[in-house]
């Protein structure tokens, strides 16, 4: 397995106070080895040293000890710079300028020559769905737009290695739902994506790999598969039964929720096993509409892990 970042015992101490008098251990010795064409989530509250970890990696802010390399070699290396791509949290641009523009600007910055600049950002902002819009203005963009935008930023140089940090915040569902088709598809192309999110439902969509962070601390890291996340109960939705029916059927008033179109969502817990429930409702003319396990949500589990650390 090649590794495309691997944190070793990284920590830093931020100064704070008059003189810096006081220390807060914003990442606490964290070790972590990320393998290439992973998407890892980066979980953890506010305050848990996300953003940190990223401006260690980008060199924004020098670690107090310990170590990070990317792509096998040390952050501070000239040649790694280039093979690496950010999206720093809550993004802003110039809002005058278009989104071409933008694009083009960064192009020069990385030092692309004149005739290229302009072809690497059609490309970009193709990919990211930005069309027609290219010759607006970023004043008049959508955060879910912005966010593209950023992503395509990001892309520029055609990255191995790509971290993004708080890439769904402020995004609406059609947003969200936008930049995670645009992360499978980096990830199908064989990119490592690193994702930080403090919302953890985000990660189960998306992720193969999940680090979850704590206080600075890393509570836990591997793929998503080995979390032994535990099956909660089900939820069944069915139609064309009205209320009595569904009581008559050992239902609990309190376990159903009625949605449009005479549809209910029912709560099954664990004890009521979903195969004899089907097919009581099915003999009183029900339609099933679907059926899922739920699971404990990675905020469950996180707060478990938690909970068991301490
Ligand atoms: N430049 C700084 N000076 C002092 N404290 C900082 C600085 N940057 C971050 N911190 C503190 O470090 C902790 C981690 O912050 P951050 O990495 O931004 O967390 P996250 O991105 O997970 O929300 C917070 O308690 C924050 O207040
Ligand atoms: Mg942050």
């Amino acid at each position: 397995m090649m590794r495309a970042v691997r944190l070793s015992d990284l920590s830093k101490t931020f100064r704070t106070g008059f003189w810096g008098a006081r220390g807060h251990c914003a990442l606490d010795r964290v070790s972590l080895d990320v393998p290439q064409g992973a998407v890892l989530g980066y979980l953890g509250p506010n305050g848990a040293g996300k953003t940190t970890t990223f401006r260690l990696l980008l060199q924004l802010v020098h670690p107090t000890s310990g170590a990070a390399e990317i792509l096998g070699r040390p952050v501070g290396d000239p040649a790694v710079r280039h093979r690496v791509g950010f999206l720093p949290e809550g993004a802003r641009f110039y809002d005058s300028c278009t989104a071409e523009e933008f694009l083009v600007y960064v192009a020069g910055l990385f030092g692309y020559p004149a005739a290229e600049r302009r072809q690497r950002a059609a490309l970009q902002l193709d990919r990211v769905g930005i069309g027609a819009e290219r010759r607006r203005r970023l004043g008049t963009y959508s955060r879910g737009m912005l966010q593209r935008v950023g992503i395509a930023q990001a892309l520029l140089n055609d990255p191995e290695v790509l971290f993004l940090d708080e890439p769904m915040t402020g995004l609406d569902p059609l947003g969200r739902s936008d930049v995670r088709n645009l992360i499978l598809a980096l990830r199908n192309e064989g990119r490592t994506v690193w994702i930080s999110s403090h919302v953890l439902s985000e990660a189960e969509a998306v992720c193969s790999h999940v680090a979850i962070l704590n206080r600075g601390r890393l509570a836990v890291a591997g793929s998503i598969a080995d979390l032994d996340l535990d099956v909660r109960g089900w939820e069944l939705v069915v139609a064309g039964v009205g209320e009595s029916q569904l009581a008559a059927c050992g239902i609990a008033d309190r376990r159903v929720t009625s949605i449009a179109d005479g549809r209910h969502v029912i709560d099954l817990p664990l004890e009521q096993p979903p195969e004899r429930v089907v097919v009581e409702l099915a003999r009183r003319g029900a339609r099933i509409v679907s059926l899922n396990p739920r699971h404990e949500t990675l905020e469950d589990y996180f707060l478990r892990r938690v909970h068991e650390d301490a």
